[in-house]
């Protein structure tokens, strides 16, 4: 039966360019997304800007625009990228939407009927000369724990501990360099605790990865806080009804873009929107994230979904950092790679390829180098998988005028052939895309082995043509399900190898070979990399 299934990626943050770290994520996601297109099951792939927050007023500020100006110019630039590398999202909206806003009002009042809300005082700490309450990440200070100095207000990257900013020793705020005062103000509590148990439950239902589900459970043990879902003016978000001066935090109405974004998608193409969100609904949510945002989307946006009786995620997907030449990426020291950079020093495909070799179902980090992505790409990619196109091409482009041979003469070889990529599909099922690429390299060197043994070649001298282009069509037909199999990873490619084959690259025509069938002369189907070019990235 086909499945319907709903995938999301994390909202990428609407005050700076898409960057390879982003990109890992869409490209894991995208991968899963036109796999089970390929396998005839109804999927949508959304996402959106997430255009609220701190980070973006400032950003703003420092460029002197507005946030609505940064954030619409931030938006079109996003999504050319994702166009860029083929990431087939089905639409890419914006939390700063009307539909956002409406699902972020319902949602609330939901929560004041059920008495869910709370307000408190709490201290905050409060820069005198910008005017403004701090977020975390904008106070800098000496790690409580281990002493180091400038780490972040809530957590330290030299020893790893979370704290409250409150213990933070020396505390500086990193919009002016002042220090911060603590102030008294009122703000309003999402009371989530209610929902433990039911959070609790789902999560170890299979929701995680057993990694990431140890992780969470360590949280359920300290036990689940409150949460302050407002922030003070000046901040950009959608204000609280009710409330003088507040905004909604940014982190709770971006998840709900998810649903808004949906939302939309669904007026657009006459999907009916209840059937994915009812709680007892049978369609699949798989959200992909990385491991950053693991309790916002364990432990938060399940709350928000009990409280307002919305379906929870089937799965949620978590990956690791992409790092570059082992370490982590960083704007301010620019040790970064863009999405537009990339893409002006090699093909989409590319990185595409080589994501695709290191990614597995689990949260290690992925680390990226020169050597290791040329290699990847001209050992694996050229040297394995392209070379069994353009050698038995090279024959049957030169003495039969692309005509593939009159009939499928060792039909039992090719389904031989065809068997071996049975457990290929449980690897892009599980996420394991790092085992469909080794699994795809072992039986691209089965074929090549396999034409090395027939030596087409020898046999021109000798007249024997039926033999030359049996053979080499057999190998094209090799190349032909090695494909299929690599579309998902590689539309680009894809495509021109369905020009080359004259045939759509499709699971349902692997049934039969290809014979008797004219193929079409390509220049080139892939190119090498080169290493200098690499170096121009970083
Ligand atoms: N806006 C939030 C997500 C809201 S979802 C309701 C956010 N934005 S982000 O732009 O900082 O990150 C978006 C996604 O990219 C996150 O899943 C994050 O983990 C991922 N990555 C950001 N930098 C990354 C790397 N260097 N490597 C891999 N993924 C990275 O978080
Ligand atoms: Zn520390």
């Amino acid at each position: 039966m086909k499945k319907k299934i709903l995938v999301t990626c994390a909202l990428p943050y609407a005050n700076g360019p898409i960057h390879i770290g982003h990109l890992l994520e869409h490209i894991q996601a995208d991968i899963f997304v036109r796999y089970q297109k390929m396998k005839k099951n109804d999927v949508w792939f959304i996402c959106a800007d997430d255009a609220h927050g701190t980070a973006i007023m400032l950003k703003a500020q420092e460029k002197n625009i507005s946030e609505e100006f940064l954030i619409k110019t931030v938006l079109e630039d996003h999504k050319k990228d994702f166009y860029n590398f083929d990431i087939s999202h089905d639409i890419y909206h914006s939390t700063h939407s009307k539909e956002n806003l409406r699902f972020v009002l319902k949602v609330f009042d939901i929560l004041k009927t059920k008495k869910m809300i709370s307000e408190k005082f709490v201290n905050q700490f409060f820069d005198e000369s910008s005017k403004m309450f701090l977020p975390d990440r904008y106070i800098n200070g000496t790690c409580p724990v281990c002493n180091s100095s400038s780490e972040f207000g809530d957590s330290c990257t030299s020893c790893g501990s979370f704290y409250s900013v409150l213990e933070l020793i020396n505390p500086i705020s990193v919009v002016s360099g002042n220090v911060p005062i603590l102030k008294r103000t009122l703000q309003v509590f999402f009371n989530i605790s209610l929902f433990e148990n039911k959070i609790k439950k789902m999560l170890l239902s299979n929701v995680l990865e057993k990694d990431v589900s140890k992780k969470v459970v360590e949280w359920f043990e300290i036990g689940l806080r409150d949460w302050n879902i407002s922030r003070d003016y000046p901040y950009f978000g959608f204000k609280i009804p009710g409330y003088k001066k507040k905004y909604f935090y940014v982190w709770l109405d971006a998840p709900i873009g998810y649903i808004s974004t949906f939302k939309k998608l669904c007026s657009e193409r006459n999907i009916n929107f209840n059937e994915f969100w009812d709680e007892n609904s049978n369609t699949k949510l798989y959200h992909f994230i990385g491991k950053d945002i693991i309790y916002f989307h364990s432990i938060f946006w399940p709350a928000i979904l009990n409280a307002i009786s919305f379906r929870k995620p089937t799965k949620i997907y978590v990956h690791g950092y992409v790092k570059i030449n082992d370490r982590k990426m960083s704007k301010s020291t620019k040790h970064l790679i863009t999405a537009k950079n990339w893409y002006k020093n090699f093909d989409s495909d590319s990185l595409r390829y080589y994501y695709a070799s290191k990614i597995s179902n689990n949260i290690e980090d992925i680390n990226i180098n020169a050597k290791d992505f040329v290699n990847s790409i001209n050992s694996g990619l050229v040297n394995k998988i392209i070379n069994l196109a353009t050698r038995n091409a090279s024959f049957i482009n030169k003495y039969f005028h692309g005509m593939l041979y009159k009939k499928a003469s060792n039909i039992l070889e090719y389904r031989n052939f065809l068997n071996k990529f049975n457990k290929i599909n449980l690897f892009f099922k599980n996420m394991k895309y790092r085992d469909v690429i080794s699994e795809i390299l072992k039986i691209s060197n089965f074929a090549n082995s396999y034409i090395n043994d027939k030596a087409p070649w020898r046999f021109i001298q000798y007249k024997n043509m039926n033999y030359v282009q049996d053979v080499c069509s057999t190998g094209i037909n090799f190349f032909r399900i090695i494909m299929t199999y690599m579309k998902p990873i590689l539309p680009k490619l894809s495509n021109r190898v369905e020009y080359f084959l004259n045939s759509k690259l499709d699971f349902k025509n692997l049934a039969q070979p290809l014979f008797d069938h004219k193929i079409n002369n390509v220049k080139f189907l892939y190119k090498r990399v080169k290493i200098k070019d690499f170096y121009k990235l970083i």
